[in-house]
């Protein structure tokens, strides 16, 4: 049978904030569906397909949240920044309060593809190395990078305070000073450390994949959009 909730209980579930508080958006007349106002703040509806209108925009309802975001330089990807805004200050109030994490962490100053949810048991699977999801990295480095370089990231490169080396699952050269890195894990400040220890350094670092999914050209640094259900089938 078609799962019901109440509109109340709908917007809640959605982050917009306590019951009471959904209650009074309804009364308010600013939550709509299908282009017409709905008043009633207890008025049952079905999940599936429901798309929300609130003040004009839409909110498919979502379970769960997925998301990706083209993170910018000059954000953290912690809850409780230091020095820098949260990435979590570039999605819209609701997902904020929805409790949806950055999936792994980016450093302040990388870029790209940055993946967020408020489902914990995807957040580990995609983080866990043991499940090894490959995560794709173009990294522009100082100095030109030589066979030697590649071949090191290869076969092994050994970091300080790891009992073994790190190898790269895959490294292609895309021109003179810039690469494309491929990893499974994802060691604090992995790639700037394995290209110093190949004997270079990064000059700017950009994630271009995770898993399957790429980096959309068309979505603009700082902004974010939902996961499809097809994108999700193959994480
Ligand atoms: N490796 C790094 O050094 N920094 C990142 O942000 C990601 C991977």
């Amino acid at each position: 049978m078609a799962k019901l909730m109440q509109l109340e209980r709908i917007l809640q579930s959605q982050g917009f904030g306590n019951r009471k508080a959904c209650r009074a958006l309804v009364r308010a007349r600013r939550v709509a569906v299908g282009g017409e106002t709905l008043l009633d703040p207890f008025a049952e509806s079905t999940l599936a397909g429901l798309v929300l209108q609130v003040d004009g925009v839409d909110w498919p309802y979502r379970e769960k949240a997925y998301l990706m975001l083209n993170k910018p330089t000059g954000h953290e990807c912690s809850r409780a920044p230091r020095h820098h805004p949260s990435v979590l200050s570039l999605l819209p109030e609701p997902l904020r309060n929805r409790d949806v994490q950055p999936v792994g962490r980016l450093d302040e100053d990388t870029t790209g593809l940055l993946l967020l949810s408020d489902d914990g048991q995807f957040i580990h699977r995609l983080i866990s190395p043991k499940h090894k999801v490959a995560k794709v990295y173009e990294v522009t480095a100082k100095h030109p990078v030589d066979d030697g370089q590649i071949a090191a990231l290869l076969a092994g490169v050994q970091l300080h305070d790891e009992p073994e080396a790190i190898t790269a699952a895959a490294c292609t050269r895309i021109s003179e000073r810039v690469i494309h890195l491929s990893l499974t894990e994802g060691k604090y400040h992995q790639v700037k450390r394995m290209l110093a220890a190949a004997g270079n350094r990064v000059e700017a670092l950009k994630r271009i994949a995770i898993g399957p999914l790429k980096l959309p050209e068309d979505l603009p640094e700082g902004g974010w959009r939902w996961l499809e259900e097809s994108e999700l089938g193959g994480m």
